[in-house]
């Protein structure tokens, strides 16, 4: 079984954030999360799980999610959670998912 320079020796990821990065012409129908500095933030998510774990975790941008009301726009796997990065606090909880697996529901993206 071949092992990549990372150690692996099979595909996939412990956790594996997708964050979109889409961006529409002004005035489109729908908003887009490019525009509210979605791939700053990934950058800045992306670097403090970097920073704090050497697990398996993968972050990275993704196009439209088809949530774009509630961006910038997060799905997480293999849990398929969702999160409207909004806040500071929505951040942190994305974090916290990603760094330990815990889940605050509070914070997670729900449609009504
Ligand atoms: S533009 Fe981000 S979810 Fe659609």
């Amino acid at each position: 079984m071949p092992v990549d320079p990372k150690g692996r020796s099979e595909p996939g990821f412990t956790r594996h954030a997708f964050i979109c990065g889409h961006e529409r012409a002004e005035g489109a129908a729908r908003p887009s999360c490019g525009p509210q500095e979605s791939l700053d933030l990934m950058r800045q998510i992306k670097q403090r799980v970097r920073q704090e774990t050497d697990e398996n975790i993968r972050v990275q941008k993704s196009g439209c999610l088809d949530h774009c009301e509630f961006g910038p726009t997060c799905v997480v796997y293999p849990e398929g959670v969702w999160y409207g990065l909004t806040s500071e606090e929505s951040i942190e909880a994305l974090l916290q998912h990603l760094l330990t697996g815990e889940i605050d529901e509070e914070q997670t993206l729900k449609l009504e």
